[in-house]
């Protein structure tokens, strides 16, 4: 999983950020949810259009600095609150008309940097990777889970194939001394049978382990679910995303439920429900040339949209059933 920002001279550069202009319009006013403030990047741009408003959300309590200040600056048309979007549903919005929620998923460039969250496989001390609002960190899951835990982790989250031998070596190790995030760094390396040299070798029990930690899975599922509920027709969702399993996800909601389907996939019957969403691009859109090499880690952002086109009742339950193995595998933290 890559940081959306990680550029060359370690600035905040928002990705994506003229293709999502110009699919949301903000020229033409109206209110907008940021789901993924971060650095502000999409909020400040947003707000440089004199008719819009801006609900903005992070889990980061970092997040809530330079959001006091955009709030002092603009009145009235800034708003940030300190809440998972997976709990969009509880924003008062009273008769708001919301024109688009978006979402940038991943890491901020400040958070990847924080030693202290230990987002990285270069950061020293103590495993972390709590984003905020978590309940436990990494170093509850390798000291605390069983091995077959770790191993449905290791492999579903991370799709690592070395999963068995690396959970075997965390549980025999960790019987002796407590795991630091460089002891995990150092059992991965000796316990891969087959190197891809193109990523660093802890790569992906890292990504599984931040998946896990901050509950992502769930997190974009019912983000996706409530962010749907809170549009009205002609309402924008839009998503960047940065690994296989956020873009697998994001891609089966918004194509599935623009397709037209028999109302019950048990009795076949002529009458089809109408279309949830419209989609106009079927596939990604991805970073242009010129992006990619003013912030080459954005190579892996893909940016998928949605409008909403009509209420239908019920519509979250064909995803639920479709990840349910995903969900399942996170709910293995109510053991911790
Ligand atoms: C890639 S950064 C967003 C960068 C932002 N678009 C910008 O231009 O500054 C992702 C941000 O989303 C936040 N985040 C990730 N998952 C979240 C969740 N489930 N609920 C709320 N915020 C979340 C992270 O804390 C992080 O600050």
């Amino acid at each position: 999983m890559n940081a959306t920002i990680l550029p060359e001279k370690e600035n905040h550069y928002p990705v994506l950020l003229n293709e999502i202009i110009s699919i949301i319009t903000p020229q033409y006013g109206g209110t907008f949810i940021d789901c993924t403030f971060g650095q502000g990047g999409y909020s400040k741009k947003l707000l440089e259009y004199p008719k819009t408003k801006v609900i903005a959300l992070d889990r980061d309590p970092e997040s809530l600095n330079l959001s006091l200040k955009l709030e002092k600056k603009f009145v009235k048309r800034f708003f940030f609150k300190n809440l998972k979007f997976s709990n969009l549903d509880k924003l008062e919005l009273r008769n708001e008309n919301i024109k688009s929620v978006i979402f940038d998923l991943g890491y901020s460039y400040s958070q990847i940097k924080d030693i202290k969250k230990g987002l990285s496989f270069n950061a020293h001390g103590d495993l972390n990777m709590k984003m905020g609002l978590n309940n436990f960190s990494a170093k509850d899951v390798i000291h605390k889970l069983d091995k077959r835990d770790l191993e449905k982790i290791f492999k579903f989250f991370g799709e690592e194939k070395d999963y068995k031998k690396i959970a075997s070596k965390i549980v025999k190790s960790r019987e002796t001394k407590k795991i630091d995030t460089q002891d995990l760094v150092k059992i991965i390396k000796t316990s891969k049978i087959k190197r891809n040299y193109k990523i660093h070798v802890a790569t992906k029990i890292f990504q599984s382990l931040r998946i896990f930690v901050n509950k992502e899975i769930s997190e974009l599922i019912f983000g996706l679910i409530n962010a749907t509920k809170i549009l009205k027709p002609g309402g924008i969702i839009v998503v960047v995303t940065f690994h296989s399993l956020e873009d697998k996800i994001v891609k089966f909601f918004f194509k599935n439920l623009s397709q037209k389907k028999s109302i019950s996939r048990y009795m076949p019957t002529t009458e089809e429900r109408d279309n949830l969403f419209k989609l106009v691009n079927k596939k990604p859109i991805v970073p242009s040339h010129e992006e990619l090499k003013k912030n080459p880690p954005s190579r892996s952002a893909k940016l998928r949209f949605a409008i909403k086109e009509n209420e239908i009742l019920g519509f979250e339950n064909e995803i639920l059933e479709k990840f349910n193995y995903l969900l399942e595998i996170e709910s293995l933290s109510k053991k911790l």
